[in-house]
């Protein structure tokens, strides 16, 4: 028999290429690659990327640089580019970057055994449509193999909404939602195999419209799968935010008490110019509500800073709705103008002024964090363990609210949800004691 050919997958960006990348791979499994994890043991490298930031691209192009010596040692290797990049660039990528075989956007990824095919054959080849059929139809049924305790399952891809400074409607294309009886079953097969925590993804997840009912009425279904423990969801859009969702938080006791809700500003004349759609006071209203429903939730979000005409008092807007909502965490970034985006032909703010903004808000949102944490110390929390720790005899996970928790215990109680007091808290992480251990 054949050696087989070696793949090694690089996920830039969001959760749903880490998703995205798992499906190629099984994808390339079928054509008889098998995973490796470094560039210098493969026969074919997959640059997975992502377009939301300049940096983020350009990244993608120093990695690329750096695969050069190899790619001459060794000319048989193949390397491609798929993800928001691709999508973006297209063919310009092989004009720019000649050791790149092979060029595949995010909806164009079944089709990723044909091109490979193509490029052992020694050709170039680029699909960036957005074809009519949908990808996930045409891939194999996943997985194939056993999985860890969490896994991630995109419902819904791709959004209609066009804030002025996202490229995500270009790269990804229109909201699509894939049915709920292929997620049911799909969510079946993950648990069989090992899941007991599902994260449900999408650009706009809470805008899933593949069956009756919203988002809500699909956790409720998957909450009826025996042996999945916990469901979260992510990326949710204020404005998609339905009663019956709301409502799950209280009722449904499988989702977790924890959400991601990027509100960008906390000034409605910013708000206005991202094109949000929503103003400061309807998101805390929001924010009320969902409190209302489940008290104790960890609310996380986005911010972007330096937005074109966003004024010292636009800034001081924002941490106020910050120190208004109390983050359990929260990414921020500076604002980054992307081509072919409304925003990007607008005026920047100051460069050292946006930095400038940037650091006070993450001062505030690192106290915040702290907060959160500090409170959690001395409390009992449900924790469910993934892996061995980084000290020995540790192993680590995450509480239902997503902090990474660390505690003494065994090996066997990997995969297995137990109740932790928390002891200590630390920058990014907490520790604790399993309390039902002898
Ligand atoms: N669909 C998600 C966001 C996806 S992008 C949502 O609507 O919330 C993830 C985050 O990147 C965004 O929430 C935003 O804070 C940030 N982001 C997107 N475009 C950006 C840009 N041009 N410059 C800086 N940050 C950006
Ligand atoms: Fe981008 Fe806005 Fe769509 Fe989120 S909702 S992906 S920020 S356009
Ligand atoms: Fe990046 Fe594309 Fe995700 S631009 S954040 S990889 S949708």
């Amino acid at each position: 028999m054949s050696e087989p050919k070696k793949l090694f997958i690089k996920s830039y960006g969001c959760q749903m290429n880490v998703y995205d990348s798992e499906r190629m791979a099984e994808a390339l499994g079928a054509e008889g690659y098998v995973t490796v994890d470094s560039a210098e043991a493969a026969d074919m490298v997959l640059l997975n990327t992502c377009h939301i930031r300049e940096k983020a691209a350009e990244k993608v192009y120093s990695d690329l640089g750096r695969l050069r010596p190899l790619k001459t040692a060794k000319p048989d290797l193949k390397i491609g580019v798929a993800g928001c990049v691709a999508q973006a660039e297209g063919e310009e990528i092989l004009r720019r970057m000649p050791l790149v075989d092979l060029v595949v956007g995010p909806q164009s990824y079944h089709r990723l055994p044909a091109m490979t095919k193509a490029v052992e054959g020694g050709a170039r080849a680029v699909d960036t449509d957005f074809p009519e059929e949908d990808k996930f139809d045409h891939l194999p049924e996943r997985p194939a193999r056993a999985v860890g305790p969490t896994a991630f399952l995109t419902v819904q891809e791709g959004c209609d909404k066009f804030c002025a400074f996202c490229v995500v409607p270009y790269t990804r294309g229109a909201e699509v939602s894939r049915p709920a009886d292929r997620i049911l079953s799909e969510a079946r097969v993950l648990v069989e195999k090992g899941a007991k925590e599902i994260t449900l993804l999408g650009q706009n997840v809470n805008a899933w419209h593949g069956g009756a009912g919203g988002l809500g009425a699909l956790v409720r279904h998957l909450a009826a799968i025996d042996g999945l423990e916990r469901i979260r969801y992510t990326t949710s859009h204020p404005n998609d935010m339905d009663d019956d969702l709301i409502a799950a938080h209280g009722d449904c006791e499988k989702l977790m008490p924890y959400l991601h809700l990027p509100v960008q500003s906390g000034s409605d004349r910013i708000l206005k110019a991202m094109a949000r759609k929503h103003t400061a006071a309807d998101y805390l209203r929001l924010v009320e509500r969902i409190r209302a429903a489940r008290p104790d939730i960890l609310l996380t979000s986005d911010f972007i800073v330096g937005f074109p005409g966003e004024t010292e008092a636009d800034f001081q807007a924002t941490l106020d709705l910050i120190e208004a909502v109390g983050y359990g965490t929260a990414f921020s970034f500076k604002y980054s103008a992307r081509p072919g985006t409304p925003a990007a032909e607008k005026t920047p703010v100051d460069a050292a002024e946006a930095d400038d903004r940037l650091q006070r808000l993450q001062a505030l949102l690192t106290r915040q964090q702290k907060a959160a944490q500090a409170a959690m110390v001395g409390r009992e929390v449900k924790v469910l363990f993934e892996k061995p720790g980084r000290q020995a005899g540790q192993i680590t996970g995450k509480s239902d609210y997503l902090h990474a928790v660390h505690a003494e215990a065994p090996e066997a109680m990997i995969g297995t949800i137990q109740r932790v007091r928390i002891t200590r808290s630390d920058p990014n992480s907490l520790a604790g004691v399993v309390t039902n251990l002898p």
